[in-house]
């Protein structure tokens, strides 16, 4: 099932967890718990009883959103398109931008397979370690 995260439905712990185990910057448990109840950010989660499968945090405006992070917990079940295809369901008629470390094929790959298309590359764009980030967007527009 398919959930935007909220003070009743608190999943942020299990999404801490999953940060650290992937990010060199993971969100703590306290700052997803803020981002949640606040309305310029989005956290869906996509859950099966209880348990964290996959999850999204994304800036929402009223014409564009910017993914920040997504993760499975377990990869390659489809998990990852499971909540980005939700995601952009939810968003259509709004651009979705992204960054991405150049390294990581299996995002690159997911977000080619959901329609993502690369705009360019930024320049050490990311620390620990350092690399540059690819940026890609995807193009609601008409669907
Ligand atoms: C990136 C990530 C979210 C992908 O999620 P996932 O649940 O493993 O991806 P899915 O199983 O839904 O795969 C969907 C599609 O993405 C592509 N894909 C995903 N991982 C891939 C890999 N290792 N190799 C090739 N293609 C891959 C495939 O097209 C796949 O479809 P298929 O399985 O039918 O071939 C997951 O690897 C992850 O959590 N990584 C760590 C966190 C991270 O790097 N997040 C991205 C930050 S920008």
């Amino acid at each position: 099932m398919i959930k935007k995260i909220t003070n009743e439905n608190d999943i942020s712990h299990q999404i801490a967890e999953t940060e650290k185990k992937y990010f060199s910057h993971p969100l703590a448990e306290h700052e997803i718990k803020l981002m949640a109840v606040n309305p310029a950010y989005e956290i869906l989660s996509f859950q099966k009883n209880g348990q964290l499968l996959s999850y999204i945090v994304a800036t929402v405006g009223e014409y564009e959103c910017q993914i920040i992070k997504l993760a499975s917990t377990k990869k390659r079940m489809g998990y990852g398109k499971k909540i980005l295809t939700a995601f952009i369901e939810k968003h259509k008629g709004k651009n979705i931008y992204l960054e991405v470390r150049l390294s990581n094929n299996d995002a690159i790959s997911l977000y080619n397979s959901c329609g993502f298309i690369i705009d360019g590359i930024r320049k050490n764009l990311y620390d620990s370690p350092d690399e540059d980030g690819i940026i890609m967007h995807f193009s609601n527009e008409g669907i």
